[in-house]
């Protein structure tokens, strides 16, 4: 068999394991109480994501995606495990660093855009610029994000006048404006026609291969979970499958 050892102009075999830990994810357990009922939401979740790669994460409702997201983000301390975001340990800090830590690596995309229906489109990039402490924000890459989005032409509309799929790519705009290492995505095409699901993801592909975005994506539709470069299935808490489909 070739290995690089023998072939050594040839391009690493996917995952490109020189690529820094983006997220290093160790026993994670999450157990809810809802009165006396204890609900195991994730089992002992282990797993690496490397710099670049677009990881989709399927399974059946309830099977623990949002749950893992929500601890990925920084939103939700698990019962038991560590994660660490580029290279800080979640565990290890107060509320308020985490939130920091969130804020500065982490950007984060959900089903129902949930943008300010008072604000333009790019008035909902420029507070997310403030609040994500972006000293006046970077006016290059804000302009760079609505060309790769194509939204250049739809600046000044609110979300209302905005169609969902338009609105949803305020969102990444808006999840990517302070250059996180991380864009998580919770069902991001789930309230989407089939034209404007294929645009969103098209776009998250688009910023994955030409901004190196790592990408980590929630969907329990295959065609959707095939635009990414690595598939995670989960079920009943538990990751049964971890799968490449195509070198990052
Ligand atoms: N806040 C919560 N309180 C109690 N149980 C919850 C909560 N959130 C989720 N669960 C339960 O945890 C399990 C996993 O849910 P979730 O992570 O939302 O799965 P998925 O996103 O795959 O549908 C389910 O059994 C769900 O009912
Ligand atoms: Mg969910």
């Amino acid at each position: 068999m070739l290995s690089p050892e023998t072939l050594p102009n040839a391009a690493p075999a996917a995952p490109d394991a020189a690529a820094p830990a983006i997220v290093a994810a160790q026993g994670v357990t999450m157990v809810y109480k809802v009165g006396r009922v204890a609900v195991r939401a994730l089992d002992d979740v282990s797993f690496t994501v490397r710099r670049g790669e677009f990881v989709s994460i399927v399974g059946q409702s309830g099977s623990g995606k949002s749950t893992l997201l929500h601890v990925l983000g920084g939103l939700l301390t698990p019962t038991a495990g560590s994660v660490v975001i580029a290279g800080q340990d979640l565990a290890a800090v107060s509320d308020q660093e985490r939130t920091a830590i969130r804020r500065r690596n982490i950007g984060i995309v959900f089903q129902r855009f949930n943008l300010f229906p008072t604000l333009s489109a790019d008035g909902n990039l420029r507070l997310a610029e403030r609040i994500r402490g972006g000293n006046g924000g970077d006016p290059a890459h804000r302009r760079e994000l609505l060309r790769l989005l194509n939204l250049e032409q739809r600046l000044h509309h609110k979300p209302l006048e905005l169609s969902g799929g338009e609105q949803q790519r305020v969102a990444v705009a808006r999840a990517l404006i302070n250059r996180p290492q991380l864009l998580l995505a919770d069902e991001p095409t789930g309230n989407l026609d089939s034209e404007n699901s294929r645009i969103v993801l098209d776009m998250l592909r688009r910023l994955n291969e030409e901004l190196q975005q790592t990408v980590i994506m929630i969907t329990h539709n295959p065609e959707a979970a095939a635009v990414g470069s690595r598939t995670i299935s989960m079920r009943d808490g538990k990751i049964i499958a971890d799968q490449l489909h195509r070198p990052r």
